[in-house]
């Protein structure tokens, strides 16, 4: 059984040393609500791969090519079809959202659908933008689990069978992978909500908004999974959950007696015409954060934590949800939305689940000089490193990393991830082609143990070639970051003895 003060001072000292919004006293609610119009001129990337392949180059080639002297048809492809080399290629990495009910927009499963795609096929694995995973995962740098990236072999295969006319073979049945799902679970969902932009430099078309809903539970449980599924996802930048324990005191150093529930209704009470709060970095300005059990962004499936574990849920405590709205195009302004997050609950785990929200970049706005990226370069690198130690955990024993999930906005370009223990320097995360439009946890086969020694270095590198201006941090969508959500797991009996 374990004991809850104990877990509570656990995380208070995590996540006040440890979290993106760390920042002096006050910064949160100066920054971004100095009520100037938004322009709304944020780029909107587009993910299509650079110069993909025509599809009509395809269209009725059945012609062998090659040259005349070639050894063999494997050369060119020609041999090559769909139900004997590509669509073995397609069940492992790509119909878990290429199927009927699946999220992308059409089926692979189905060797006509297939066909007409076959020089988008080509393109875009080659440009490794499908199947959708940012990190290398050849081994150089981390070993992920469930890993959905293509070899170069295979990168081949879909290339030679769309050169080759893209044959399809024998019929047979493929096997399809079950559609991505977390299974049953509690569901919470934020209020229908209208967002209004808030405008200032660092949420020049953006609100970003608390709510506060009951744990639902009534029995000390684990968050093992989650689910969140946007309602208006073109206007959602980002979806956190956070627990708060309401009889807990703030932050606040000027009201002492002061609790976090106190201090909710508060906040709420400032705006009794909308639901909620605006809170950036976390729960709103002095409200004391226990957990992060949910970090959801555009692209992020359903999550089921590595290693049996799970973060804790009390029944008293209180889930609050923070949406990051983005109205960029203006066209969505006025629209509403209501986000739905599931849990997936259990009554025991091994390992207790800590995520830590870490962007020194951002929290140089609390400086008299905060961090800016240089305009018009085609890389911008900003570097920062955090011990363990700082968030509280250096003495823990057997503390692991888990899992990673970089953060960046529409000028990220690269981002790494080193980790330094006593055994010696390691690359744990590698992004050579970010895309904003696709983000997600990613878990590791093989965690990494920590100890009192570990630093985290992070490195991001921008492409500011398209800005004539210099770039501040902050959290509109038109600012950057330099985030890295580390998932750490340390033994549940470390958390009881604590
Ligand atoms: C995690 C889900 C997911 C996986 C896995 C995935 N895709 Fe996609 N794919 C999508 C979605 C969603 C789109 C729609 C465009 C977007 O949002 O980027 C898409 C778009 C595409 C397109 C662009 C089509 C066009 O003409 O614009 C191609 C081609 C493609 N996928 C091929 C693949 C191939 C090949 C694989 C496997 C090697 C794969 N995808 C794996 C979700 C996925």
């Amino acid at each position: 059984m374990i004991v809850r003060r104990s877990i509570g001072l656990f995380f208070v000292l995590l996540l006040s040393a440890g979290c993106g919004s760390d920042k002096p006293q006050g910064s949160n609610s100066s920054a971004g609500n100095d009520g100037s119009a938004g322009k709304g001129g944020g780029a909107s990337a587009s993910g299509g791969a650079p110069g993909s392949a025509g599809e009509s180059e395809l269209g009725g080639n059945h012609s062998v090519g090659g040259s005349p002297a070639s050894a063999g048809v494997e050369q060119t492809g020609s041999e090559l079809t769909y139900y004997g080399d590509v669509a073995p290629i397609l069940e492992e990495h790509c119909l878990q959202c290429h199927q009927d009910g699946g999220i992308a927009p059409f089926r692979l499963d189905d060797y006509a659908t297939a066909k007409a795609k076959a020089g988008a096929i080509a393109a875009e694995t080659a440009g490794r933008t499908m199947p959708p995973w940012s990190v290398t995962s050849d081994g150089s740098c981390g070993e992920f689990s469930g890993s959905l990236a293509l070899s170069d072999e295979q990168i081949d295969t879909f290339s030679k069978w769309a050169k080759g006319g893209a044959k399809q073979g024998t019929p047979r049945a493929l096997s399809k992978p079950a559609l991505p799902s977390l299974g049953t679970g509690t569901l919470f969902k934020s209020p229908q909500f209208t967002p209004i932009i808030q405008g200032g430099p660092l949420t020049e078309a953006d609100e970003y908004r608390c709510f506060e809903l009951d744990s639902g539970v009534d029995a000390q449980k684990f968050i093992t999974g989650y689910e969140v599924t946007p309602g208006n996802p073109e206007i959602i930048h980002h979806v956190l959950a956070f627990l708060v324990d309401p009889s807990a005191k703030t932050e606040l150093s000027g009201e002492p007696n002061l609790t976090n529930a106190q201090l909710m209704a508060r906040l709420d009470a400032e705006s009794p015409d909308r639901d909620g709060w605006p809170c950036f970095g976390m729960a709103g300005d002095g409200v004391g954060v226990n957990a992060v059990p949910v970090v959801w962004a555009p692209g992020q499936g359903p999550v089921e934590f590595p290693v049996k574990s799970g973060v804790p849920l009390t029944p008293s405590d209180k889930i609050v949800i923070q949406i990051h709205y983005n109205l960029h195009d203006m066209s969505l302004v006025g629209q509403s939305d209501q986000t739905s997050i599931k849990l997936r609950l259990a009554d025991e785990v091994e390992r207790v689940g800590l995520f830590v929200l870490n962007d020194p970049f951002l929290n140089t706005l609390g400086d008299d000089t905060p961090a800016q990226l240089a305009p018009g370069k085609a890389s911008v690198k900003y570097n920062w490193s955090q011990k363990l130690a700082d968030f509280g955990l250096a003495e823990v024993p057997d503390v692991q990393l888990n899992g990673i999930m970089p953060h960046m906005h529409q000028l990220g370009r690269k981002y790494q991830l080193q980790v330094s223990t006593a055994s010696g320097n390691t690359c744990a995360a590698d992004v050579q082609n970010w895309d904003f439009h696709w983000q997600r946890m990613y878990f590791y086969d093989k965690p990494r143990t920590l100890d009192a020694t570990t630093v985290f270095k992070v490195t991001c590198d921008f492409d500011t070639t398209s800005v004539t201006e210099p770039v501040l941090p902050g959290w509109g969508t038109s600012n950057e970051m330099c985030l890295a959500t580390l998932y750490l797991t340390v033994p549940v009996q470390t958390v009881q003895s604590l």
